[in-house]
C-alpha cells in the first residue's frame, strides 16, 4: 500500500438485507489521483461513494481516510464530511438562498469561519467555475449546468482533501454536460483527489488516472483508461463497454 494513499478500502462488505452490495472491495486512492468508477446500474457505485464519507455504514472491513479509520459519529465525523466533498446527480442547492449564500453556508455554519473571509473565497470559487456574475441569483434562475457548477464550488468552499462525484452530469441536458466536465477536468489537472462515478467515457479517457469497473458489488477490474478501454479483461467489462460505446 502506497504511503501516499488518501482513501483506502480493505475487504469492505456491505449488505442491504440479503443483497451483498459491496463484496470484499479493496481500493486505494492516492493523493492527487483521479479514479473513475464505472459499471452497470445497481452494481454498488453509489454505495461505494456513500461509504467513503460514511453516509452508509459498512458491515465489515475497514476504510481509512488520510491515515485514520472513518469516525462513526460526533465531531470527528463532521470533520470527515467536510474533508470529503460530495457532488450528487441532483444538485441539492438551497432554493431560498442565493448562489453566494449556498457556497458560503458550509464554512460559516459548520466551520464557524468569519463571513468576510468566506465571502472572498466563495467569490473566487464562483469565478473559478465561471458563474461569479450569477452570485446574487437564486438556484431556480440558473440552468442545470450552472447549478451543478455551484454545487462543485460549494463543495470546494469547505477546502476538502478529496471530492466524490456520483453521476454529476446524469441529470443534465446534453448541451450542459461539457461545461460541468470542463470544471471537473480543471480540478483534476490541479491535483484534486477525485472519485468519479460517471458514464462519460470521454472524461474517463482524458482525466482519469485509473478506471475501476464494478459489477454485482465487486470491483472486477481496474486499469489506466487507455489500457482499460483498449483491452478490458473480464467478460463483464467487455459486455458493459460494448453496450455503452455502441450508441
Ligand atoms: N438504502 C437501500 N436499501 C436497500 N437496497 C439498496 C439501498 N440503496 C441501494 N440499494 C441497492 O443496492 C444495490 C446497489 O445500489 P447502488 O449503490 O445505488 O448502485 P449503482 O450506484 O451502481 O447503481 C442496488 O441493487 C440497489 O437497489
Ligand atoms: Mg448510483
Amino acid at each position: 500500500m502506497s504511503d501516499d494513499a488518501l482513501i483506502v478500502l480493505e475487504n469492505v462488505n456491505k449488505w442491504f438485507g440479503p443483497l451483498h452490495v459491496l463484496d470484499d472491495v479493496n481500493l486505494s486512492v492516492a493523493r492527487g489521483e483521479v479514479v473513475v468508477v464505472i459499471g452497470p446500474s445497481g452494481s454498488g457505485k453509489s454505495t461505494l461513494c456513500r461509504a467513503i464519507n460514511r453516509l452508509e455504514p459498512i458491515n465489515s472491513g475497514t476504510i481509512t481516510f488520510d491515515g485514520r479509520p472513518l469516525p462513526a459519529e460526533g465531531r470527528a465525523l463532521a470533520r470527515l464530511r467536510s474533508e470529503v466533498g460530495m457532488v450528487f446527480q441532483s444538485f441539492n442547492l438551497f432554493a431560498h438562498k442565493t448562489i453566494l449564500q449556498n457556497v458560503m453556508i458550509g464554512p460559516v455554519k459548520v466551520r464557524r469561519e468569519k463571513s468576510v473571509e468566506v465571502h472572498d473565497r466563495a467569490m473566487a470559487l464562483l469565478e473559478r467555475v465561471g458563474i461569479a456574475n450569477q452570485a446574487d441569483k437564486y438556484p431556480a434562475q440558473l440552468s442545470g449546468g450552472q447549478q451543478q457548477r455551484v454545487a462543485i464550488a460549494r463543495a470546494l468552499a469547505m477546502q476538502p482533501k478529496a471530492l466524490l462525484f456520483d453521476e454529476p452530469t446524469s441529470a443534465l441536458d446534453p448541451e450542459m454536460v461539457g461545461e460541468v466536465l470542463d470544471v471537473m477536468t480543471s480540478l483534476a489537472r490541479d491535483g484534486m483527489t477525485m472519485v468519479v462515478v460517471t458514464h462519460e467515457m470521454g472524461f474517463a479517457r482524458h482525466a482519469a488516472n485509473r478506471v475501476v469497473f464494478m459489477a454485482d458489488g465487486q470491483l472486477v477490474e481496474e486499469a489506466p483508461p487507455a489500457e482499460f478501454f483498449a483491452s478490458p479483461k473480464s467478460d463483464r467489462a467487455k459486455d458493459f463497454l460494448s453496450k455503452i460505446l455502441t450508441h
